[in-house]
């Protein structure tokens, strides 16, 4: 017989059961931040019509798209890149039926077809947290204040994840003062995205195609490029850039709703955050690691215009996307994760006479029954050193050990920590560990 080896494909991930307990303890840490903040849980198909992409998520999504047809077909389909398609569709079928404001999450796996690198693979998980119907600042902070707490909760702290917020509308209306005109609006959005990846003259020049004189072309460059406190003062900024400081009124709006969430010490603007999703509307924000190289740890903002692209009343709504990839890179680097573990046993029970096999199943089935994590070994040995190093090694809190004592209805319980050891009635084992987290 030929053996074939196979391997995973490249940008997927096999999750071993360590790996298996870090997804669980990241998942559990955003499903509870978002029950906590009154988000039902909901999921869609992993794939969906090819269109539903290629309406308007913008060139670089659907560009890595794994598209396909079913042997036979006709009909376009790609596994899903991001949810907010899905999501809105689901929200315009109900049309106006739905309770306003829709609060949703969902926690599903993704697939984009990119170059696999340090952050980036072809396969991943992205919490998914979505508001609708309400257009208030204050949905904005809320969705904001649902990733941050899972983030906190996790371990980190502002001074190591820091979100980069702006406003579309603002940077609009700014460029528009600088003499961008509407035609070129989207390119210069598409040049404020990628500022970080052109060498300086070449954004210089291709900023200076959008009308800019040299004036304005500095002013968009400090726009672009400095980060400043939550705390800025707008009149300067309007001084410094010479735009004038109504333009930059929704970002006063949405400052003081993020301190009324109590998550003004986590925020930052960075004006040069556009997002490179076509459908996003108002505010806009990324999460980073502070000071780091990494990528966004999430991203999201408004999108008030999709749900009615996809047939629906017109919705306001915001949201956003965070992957268990970045978030478990920084997480790892920090040591926020070396605890991690699959779940240990409470009991491991012991075989350690020859009639011992038929009562350590009945005792495993009654613990078992009660929800106490239990365990036995598999090995035929009765050495009893041997199996309470077996038990050591589950990291069970104590051993059931069915030995000679069996003869007058008794087994031996040993502290594997502490060492102690006490017989007790058969009868009573599952009542001495009931209530033992499982
Ligand atoms: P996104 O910026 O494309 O937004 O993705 C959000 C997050 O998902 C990223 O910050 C990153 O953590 C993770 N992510 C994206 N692509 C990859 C990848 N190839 N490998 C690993 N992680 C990745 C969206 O997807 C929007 N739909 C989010 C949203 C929800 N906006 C409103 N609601």
């Amino acid at each position: 017989m030929t053996t074939r080896t196979f391997q995973a494909p490249k940008g997927t991930r096999d999750f071993y059961p360590e790996d298996m307990a870090v997804r669980r303890r990241i998942e559990s840490a955003w499903r509870n931040a978002s029950v906590l903040h009154g988000f039902e849980e909901i999921e869609g198909p992993s794939f969906e019509h090819l269109d539903l992409y290629t309406v308007k998520s913008g060139e670089s999504i659907v560009s890595e798209l794994f598209s396909f047809r079913r042997a036979g077909g006709t009909d376009d389909y790609a596994l899903r890149p991001e949810f907010t398609p899905t999501l809105a569709r689901m929200v315009a079928a109900k049309g106006g039926s739905l309770q306003r404001p829709v609060k949703w999450f969902a926690i599903p796996s993704h697939f984009r077809a990119e170059r696999p690198q340090r952050g980036r693979l072809r396969e991943f998980v992205q919490w998914n947290v979505d508001m609708l119907g309400l257009d208030e600042p204050s949905a904005d902070a809320e969705v904001l204040a649902t990733g941050l707490s899972a983030i906190d909760a996790l371990g980190l702290r502002p001074d190591v994840a820091t979100v980069r917020v702006s406003h579309r509308d603002a940077v609009g209306r700014a460029l528009a003062a600088l003499g961008v005109h509407e035609d070129s609006m989207p390119a210069a959005f598409q040049l404020l995205d990628r500022r970080d990846k052109l060498p300086p003259e070449v954004f210089g020049e291709r900023a200076s195609a959008l009308g800019l004189d040299a004036d304005g072309l500095a002013a968009f460059d400090r726009l672009a490029r400095t980060r400043r406190p939550l705390s800025a003062d707008l009149q300067e900024l309007a001084s410094e850039t010479g735009v004038p400081v109504e333009a930059f009124a929704p970002m006063a709006d949405l400052r003081d709703a993020l301190e009324d969430a109590g998550i003004a010490d986590w925020c930052e603007w960075d004006l040069g955050i556009v997002r490179g999703l076509a459908y996003y509307t108002g505010t806009v924000f990324e999460v980073h690691e502070t000071g780091g190289t990494e990528r966004a740890i999430a991203g999201g903002g408004r999108y008030d215009g999709l749900v009615e692209l996809m047939g629906g009343p017109p919705t306001s709504a915001v949201g956003f996307g965070m992957g268990d990839v970045v978030l478990g890179l920084v997480l790892r680097d920090r040591g926020l994760l070396d605890d991690v573990a699959p779940p240990k046993p409470a009991v491991f029970v012991i075989a350690a006479a020859e009639e011992a096999d038929r009562p350590v199943d009945r005792i495993l089935g009654a613990l078992r029954s009660a929800g106490v994590h239990a365990r036995r070994s598999y090995r035929s040995t009765r050495n009893v050193g041997k199996l309470l190093s077996e038990a050591g090694r589950s990291g069970a809190a104590h051993a059931v050990i069915v030995g000679r004592e069996l003869a007058e209805g008794n087994v031996v319980i040993k502290d594997l920590q502490g060492g102690t050891q006490e017989t007790i009635a058969i009868d009573d084992v599952v009542s001495r560990f009931r209530g033992e987290a499982p």
